[in-house]
This record gives structure tokens, C-alpha cells and sequence, in this order.
């Protein structure tokens, strides 16, 4: 068993819903998982935690700041213990190259290089927006390849969860054959 911390920066909550999925199959395979939005941490891994699996969303073309503050600071914790992130973004739904250079230029910010990286499709949540992000969100998802859904009365989540749970099988396995 390893005491893995699950840490994510989010703007509009999805990402922690993601966060919660990979934890409940971490805790279903006997490890014991914290799940904690990075802005409540102390800059710093706390100690005790045998790995880290950190998300961000990306709003604007950027990764969540409070990430690639956390994962700058703590480069050599992260580079030391197993570790994995995972990228939420709406071009991981169908622009997968966009989605992709986000990563590589998360990457390069940081100097990181988790064990494990995974790419996930994110959210069009309209009915949490406010009136000016609900219209913004419309006219980008209206324009952006990938036929993202533009009636504003309700939600759409782009998250595949059948790839979200083998992520974190996958890392599960990744701990085993490390502590073995
Ligand atoms: C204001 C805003 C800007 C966004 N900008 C991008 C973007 O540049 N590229 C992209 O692929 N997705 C973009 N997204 C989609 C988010 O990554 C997606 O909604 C994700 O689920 C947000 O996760 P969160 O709720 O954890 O913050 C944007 C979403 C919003 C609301």
C-alpha cells in the first residue's frame, strides 16, 4: 500500500471531479489517497506521501498557475518519488496535437517529468458560467474543432472516465512493480 497525494489546480471545479475518480480507484486497489485543491497546500509536498499525482486545467492557452508554481518549487520531490499528471482541456476532445503542445510547454516551465502523463477531454459546464464566460464559451466551442456542444442551457463533459480509471490502474501498477 502507498500513501498517494492527489493535488490539482481548477477553475471551475472539473478537474477535482476527475481528481475524486482516479483517487476512488486508487483506494479500491488498497492505497490510501488524499485528494487536496493545490491553493490549499503550503507550496510544499507534505511529508509522508509516497507519490504524487497532480492535474490542471487549462484555461486560456494555460495550465492552472497555482500548478506550475507548485510543480516548479517542488521539482526535486516529484522528480524523486513515482508521480503522474494529467492535462484537462476541451482540445484533448478532438485537437489532440493543441492538447498536446500545452503539455510540452508545461514541460518545459517546469522541468518535470512525471512517470506518467495523460491527456483528458474536460468540460463545457454553461449553467455554472456567468452571462459573459457562458457567451465567450459558446462562440470559442462554436469555432474550435471536435463538434463541441453550444446550447447554453446545459452541460457538456467531454471526459472519457473508462480512460480516467486506466490511468489510474496504470499508475497503480507503476506503484506495485516500484515497491517490489
Ligand atoms: C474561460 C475558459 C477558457 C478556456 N480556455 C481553454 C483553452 O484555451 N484551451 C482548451 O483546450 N480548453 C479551454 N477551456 C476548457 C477548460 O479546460 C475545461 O472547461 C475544463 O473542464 C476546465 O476544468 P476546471 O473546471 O477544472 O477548471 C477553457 C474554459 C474556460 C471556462
Amino acid at each position: 500500500m502507498a500513501r498517494v497525494l492527489i493535488t490539482y489546480g481548477t477553475t471551475e471545479g472539473h478537474t477535482a471531479t476527475i481528481a475524486e475518480v482516479i483517487a476512488d480507484v486508487l483506494h479500491d486497489l488498497g492505497h490510501d489517497v488524499q485528494t487536496a485543491d493545490i491553493t490549499t497546500l503550503e507550496h510544499t509536498v507534505p511529508d509522508g506521501y509516497d507519490a504524487l499525482v497532480i492535474g490542471a486545467s487549462i484555461h486560456m492557452g494555460k495550465h492552472d498557475k497555482h500548478v506550475v508554481e507548485f510543480v516548479r518549487r517542488n521539482h526535486d520531490t516529484l522528480e524523486r518519488l513515482p508521480s503522474a499528471f494529467f492535462s484537462v482541456s476541451l482540445a484533448a476532445h478532438g485537437d489532440t496535437q493543441e492538447a498536446q503542445g500545452y503539455v510540452e510547454e508545461f514541460a518545459e516551465e517546469t522541468g518535470w517529468h512525471p512517470d506518467k502523463i495523460a491527456l483528458f477531454g474536460g468540460a463545457l459546464l454553461y449553467t455554472h458560467y456567468g452571462f459573459v464566460k457562458r457567451h465567450m464559451m459558446k462562440k470559442i466551442a462554436g469555432d474550435k474543432p471536435g463538434h463541441l456542444g453550444t446550447d447554453t442551457s446545459r452541460d457538456y463533459v467531454y471526459t472519457e472516465w473508462d480512460a480516467v480509471k486506466r490511468f489510474a490502474e496504470h499508475f497503480a501498477g507503476q506503484l506495485e512493480s516500484a515497491s517490489a
